[in-house]
């Protein structure tokens, strides 16, 4: 296939932020986007040029995408590799089904990675309770124990302090396939963010730090503080993955910096991704449109990031009295509101995130915090007064 110019359709599977951003993007460049979702009040649906009803393991409404695009990309991993298969036998499918089949299952990314000898945390599959007693003895205290498909966020996760824990821990993930991993004391968590074309071209975005609380992101900022040597390193680590997947799109590698100047594979996403999100409004090409210049097969854009920058999330949480006061936010010039439109706040659900430009980098992640922490406040406040201001549902 060569490159196809704007007036195409692009068809995703799945609405939720990353769509609805990805089309922003598509529809400023002059391309259709047709999505996905099961979901009428998708973030996405709103957006886009077409809605086709339908679960993302649906073969029969992919197969309908896939007839009425130029290409398919994803706005989750959780597509089933197999239904891929399938559509790519009427379009290109981007990233392919053969990367979502690597990446899906913990247990053959972690052997991908190990294959190409890519530094990762020590880590053992479990099958049963009893593996599960077996590779802790060997690991060691503290561990984290991940169910081996469809987690996001944290979920299906549990970390054991103790061995008195393995047996709860083992039901709390639903006694599924498993992998163990050893806990890793890292000094920080940092992604790299490529993209990569099918003639195998790629940009590197400046390297993101990452802060996570309760196995959810919070705060990125970029350029991360660290060295050459291992900004260096990371890059040659997530080229190679890239590579080797013969991966089409954006990619984010989230790795543990450990002991000053080691780094860990945690994992690969394979599609634009949280960490990435202050490239949009802080980078010259936004991780969105670069997704869609790989997916499209065109030139990269350039990826530098003129000023540093900063991003919260603005988890549901923060709706517990009401809507937030946004005009904290938006009193700030050096601040972006982005929120996705979804229509039920719930705890631990990503509604949006602002973004913070600084020149330098630390003021921007301080500012971040000072922003969130007035919103939390602004909600709180209104309590107080008595009246509550009730959730949308
Ligand atoms: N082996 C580990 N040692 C220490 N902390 C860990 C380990 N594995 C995961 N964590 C912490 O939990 C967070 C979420 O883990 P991970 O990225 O594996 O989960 P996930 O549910 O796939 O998350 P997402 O897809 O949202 O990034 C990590 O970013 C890190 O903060
Ligand atoms: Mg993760």
């Amino acid at each position: 296939m060569s490159s196809l110019l704007p007036g195409a359709t692009l068809g995703i599977i799945g609405g939720g932020q990353l769509a609805r951003m990805m089309i922003f993007e598509a529809r400023r460049m002059g391309y259709r986007v047709c999505v996905l979702t099961p979901d009428r009040h998708a973030p996405a649906v709103a957006l886009a040029d077409r809605w086709i009803p339908g679960r993302i393991d649906e073969l029969e409404a992919g197969n309908q995408l896939a007839r009425e695009v130029d290409v398919i990309t994803l706005d989750t991993e959780h597509v089933p590799a197999s239904m891929l298969a399938e559509l790519e036998r009427i379009r290109p499918v981007r990233p392919s089904s053969s990367v979502l089949r690597t990446i899906q299952d913990r247990r053959a990314q972690r052997r991908f990675l190990d294959i190409i000898n890519a530094p990762q945390p020590r880590c053992l599959p479990v099958d049963t309770l009893a593996e599960l007693r077996e590779a802790a003895a060997s690991l060691g205290f503290p561990c984290v124990l991940k169910s081996r498909r469809s987690g996001y966020d944290g979920k299906g996760q549990a970390v054991i302090a103790a061995a008195h824990q393995l047996e709860a821990s083992w039901a709390a993930i639903g006694a599924r396939p498993a992998m163990l991993e050893e806990f890793v004391e890292f000094d920080a968590e940092i992604s790299v963010l490529l993209a990569r074309n099918p003639r195998g071209e790629m940009r590197f975005y400046p390297v993101a730090r990452n802060v996570h609380r309760n196995h959810v992101l919070h705060t990125t900022v970029a350029p991360a503080p660290i060295s050459n040597a291992v900004e260096a390193e990371a890059f040659e680590i997530a080229a190679r993955i890239a590579n080797a997947l013969d991966h089409v799109g954006m990619m984010a590698v989230e790795m543990f910096l450990v002991g000053g100047s080691t780094v860990l594979v945690n994992e690969i996403a394979p599609r634009p991704h949280n960490s990435g999100h202050y490239t949009f409004g802080a980078c010259v090409t936004s991780q969105f449109e670069q997704h869609i210049r790989a997916v499209f097969d065109l030139p990269l854009g350039d990826p530098s990031l003129p000023r540093p920058a900063a991003m919260v999330n603005l988890l549901g949480d923060l709706w517990h009295n009401g809507e937030p006061d946004w005009t904290q936010v938006l009193a700030r010039a050096e601040a972006r509101l982005h929120l996705y439109g979804k229509a039920h706040p719930r705890p631990g659900r990503k509604m949006g995130h602002v973004l913070v430009l600084d020149e330098d980098p630390l003021l921007a992640l301080d500012a971040s915090e000072e922003l969130i922490a007035r919103l939390e406040a602004s909600g709180a406040r209104r309590s107080v007064g008595g009246e509550q201001i009730s959730c949308h549902g």
